[in-house]
């Protein structure tokens, strides 16, 4: 069967990119990445994307004088290598409404909590100060509003007591790296479907366990 295409919009580190690029380098992974793209012209994560022989090309926003053209010109490039998928991966650009309905269900993000929960930046300071016990990460289609859309897989975190925004944030890091590659490998077998806005994942088992979090585990 036809490996989807993916595009991969990164603007820095570029790890999840990186656990995107090792899951499809295994022998029968459904999706492949065929560009990498970068707002930012001096993101490490190109560097990984040439490494690993992918196309990895900038679209910086500060050449563009609106939003629109910037939009335009990233929409032209990822027409142009022909992805079917878009995956945002540390991409730190808000995406205009008619971005997100060209690219509906189409396009997907992650974000380091449990969404609906903690939208936004520092999401991991903000987590330990409000004194949550568990943190977490979630794959999600992309709608206008920020950090929103239907859920496709979360991994919940556990928050330590002596935890600091960074520990939590490498912690947290770890479970992001397993949920990408499983949401993309569920899109890409055909297995998830929105269904008024709510994920049904063909197949799925039904969630059972209960974890209590003693906060010193
Ligand atoms: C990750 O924490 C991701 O959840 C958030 O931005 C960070 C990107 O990290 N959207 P990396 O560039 O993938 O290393």
């Amino acid at each position: 069967m036809a490996r989807l295409k993916v595009a991969v919009l990164i603007s820095g580190r570029g790890s999840n990119l990186a656990a995107l690029i090792e899951a499809c380098a295994a022998p029968g992974f459904p999706a492949e990445i065929i560009t990498v793209i970068s707002n930012e012209p001096d993101a490490y994560g190109l560097k990984r994307a040439r490494a690993a022989g992918i196309a990895a090309t900038i679209v910086n926003h500060s050449a563009f004088p609106s939003r629109a053209e910037f939009e335009a010109a990233l929409g032209e490039a990822i027409r142009a290598a022909g992805a079917e998928l878009v995956c945002l991966a540390g991409f730190m650009r808000l995406l205009s409404e008619g971005f997100a309905r060209e690219w509906r269900d189409r396009l997907i993000n992650i974000h380091p909590s449990l969404l609906p929960a903690f939208r936004g930046l520092n999401t991991h300071a903000r987590m330990i100060e409000a004194g949550v016990r568990f943190a977490g990460c979630t794959v999600h289609f992309v709608r206008t509003e920020m950090d929103a859309g239907p859920i496709i897989v979360q991994a919940a975190v556990p928050v330590r007591q002596d935890d600091t925004p960074e520990t939590l944030a490498e912690r947290t890091l770890a479970a992001e790296h397993r949920i990408y590659p499983l949401a993309l490998r569920l899109i890409a077998e055909g297995r998830v479907r929105v269904v008024h806005e709510v994920v049904h994942i063909d197949g799925a088992a039904p969630a059972e366990a209960v974890v209590l979090n003693p906060l010193e585990a």
